[in-house]
Formats: C-alpha cells, structure tokens, sequence
C-alpha cells in the first residue's frame, strides 16, 4: 500500500528532531502532510486519532539517554488502531541508549504498529562556542540519510510488509535521574524582546520589564539559549557546564545515524 496521509509527530525544542523528520517525510513522498508538532504546551491536542491507512513517524530527542518526560506526556494524547509507526530518537553524539526502545513501546503502547526506526545525530543542546559538541548536525549528510530512510519506509509500506524490527535498548529502562530546580538566566545584553518566552516549551519564561524564569518548570532543553539574537540567555548552572566541557572533550568523534527497517 503506497502512503497517502503522512503525520509527523513530534516534541523538538531545538529543532533538530524536527529538522530530520522534515527531510524523512520528504523521502516517503506522500500525497498528504500534517504535522502535530507537541513542542509547545498549547499546541498540544487533546486527542489525536490515527486510522490504519495513515503512517506516523513520531520523534524526539534523547535526554540523559531516553526520551524526556514531557515529550511523553504529551504523546499521551495519541490513539491508534495498527496505524503503522516508525519511531525517531535524535542526540547530541553522545549516545542514545534506551531511547529509541522507549519511544516505540510507548508508540506500541498506544495501539501503533511499529515497523522500523532510527537514531540521528543533532547539534547537543549544551553546546557552545567554547564547548562545541556535534556543532550543526543534522548536516547536508544527515538529511540526505534522513530522505533515503524515508524512501525504504514507503517502499516497505508500498510492499505490504509492516513486521516488526529489532530495536537497540534496554528494559527496565536507563533510570531518570532528579531533576534540578534551575535554569538559563538572561543577562545584561537582553532586549526584552520575547523570543525566548515565545519559544519554551514548559511555558517557564515570562518576559515583562525583566525576564522571569521558574527553575521548576525548566527542563534546560537550550531553545531559550539558542534563539536568543542577542546573546543573551546563558545556561550558567555549575554541574551542566561541566557536563558540557565532558561532552565536549569526549564525543568530538561524529557519530553516524542508525536506521532499521
Ligand atoms: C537535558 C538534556 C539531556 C540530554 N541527554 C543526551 C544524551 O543522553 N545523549 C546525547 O547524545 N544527547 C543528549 N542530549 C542532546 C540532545 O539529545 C540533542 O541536542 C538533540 O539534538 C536535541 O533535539 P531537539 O533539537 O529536537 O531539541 C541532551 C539534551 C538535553 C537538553
Ligand atoms: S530572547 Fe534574549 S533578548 Fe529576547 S527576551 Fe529573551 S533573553 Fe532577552
Ligand atoms: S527556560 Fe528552560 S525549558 Fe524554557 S526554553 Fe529555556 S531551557 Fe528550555
């Protein structure tokens, strides 16, 4: 059965998640596009259905090697009748671990039927000029890749066949470790602009006549930091910047994506 109605699923405060999916969804070439981008709090559906003649790719990056909790609260929201699923993971170089299983027990969880899946490589949320760690992946490779996985899962589909493939991970998962109350703090340079508040995805930056940010609600996801044209919202919390600098000295080899179908 070729595709004809594509969803896109997906949770991407850097957009490198969604960057890969859009070149994925490029390769399958299907006749309809419609993406349920979760990013944001408000934009998260209260129920989204999926009928087994659509094909879902769903997607999000890896933290602290599975998939953050937030992205699978607001994946919650889908149900799914066998509608073929293939999962996405993207991280920063350094490894995605339990990731990708987690992802597609939950898609499984929720009546999906997963057929394949990968693991690409994004720009790490912590990296900086002085702590670079995979510094613009996805690049023109990456997405190339992305497009050409994205013709295998329409010619798999186009030939009937959605078995089931064996996916690296885990079970019981990687466990979560506590999350810290903290986050970037925006510095002298800021504009008041808003850019960041509009950008949050836990809605925990509200910017008035200064930028106030709940440290509960942070989740250092760094779209705050990276959309920042003033270079003004830095992540000064001590244990992330040495996290950085390890990153940094110990994953410079680019890793390369992964795809099974
Ligand atoms: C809190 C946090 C934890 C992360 N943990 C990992 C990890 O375990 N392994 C890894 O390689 N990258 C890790 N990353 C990097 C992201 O997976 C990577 O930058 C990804 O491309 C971000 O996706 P996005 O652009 O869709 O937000 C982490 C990032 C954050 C913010
Ligand atoms: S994006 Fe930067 S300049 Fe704009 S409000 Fe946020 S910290 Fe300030
Ligand atoms: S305040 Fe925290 S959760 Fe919000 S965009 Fe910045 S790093 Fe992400």
């Amino acid at each position: 059965m070729p595709c004809k109605n594509l969803k896109i699923v997906c949770f991407s405060p850097t957009r490198t998640t969604r960057r890969i999916l859009d070149a994925i969804a490029e390769g399958i070439g299907a006749e309809q596009l419609e993406v349920i981008d979760v990013t944001r709090s408000d934009r998260v559906p209260e129920s989204c259905e999926c009928a087994g003649d659509d094909l879902v790719i769903i997607g999000a990056p890896v933290y602290s090697g599975r998939i953050p909790l937030t992205a699978v609260e607001r994946f919650k929201a889908l149900k799914s009748c066998g509608t073929p699923v293939v999962p996405v993971v993207v991280y920063g170089n350094r490894a995605y671990e339990d990731a990708l299983m987690e992802l597609t027990d939950l898609a499984s969880e929720a009546g999906f039927k997963p057929f394949g899946g990968a693991a690409f490589i994004g720009e790490h949320s912590f990296s900086t000029e002085k702590t670079p760690i995979a510094v613009s992946r996805p690049d023109k490779d990456d997405l190339g890749k992305a497009r050409e996985f994205g013709r295998f899962i329409a010619a798999k589909l186009a030939a009937g066949d959605i078995s089931g493939v064996d996916i690296p991970g885990d079970r019981p998962y990687k466990e979560r470790s506590p999350k810290a109350s903290a986050s970037p703090i925006s510095n002298d340079d800021c504009q008041l602009c808003g850019a960041c508040e509009r950008v949050c995805p836990t809605a925990a930056i509200a910017v008035g006549s200064l930028v106030e940010t709940d440290p509960d609600k942070c989740i250092f996801c760094c779209a705050c930091v990276k959309v920042c044209a003033f270079d003004a919202r830095k992540l000064e919390v001590p244990r992330l910047l040495e996290v950085s600098q390890w990153l940094a000295d110990n994953f410079s080899e680019c890793r390369e994506p992964e795809t099974f179908i």
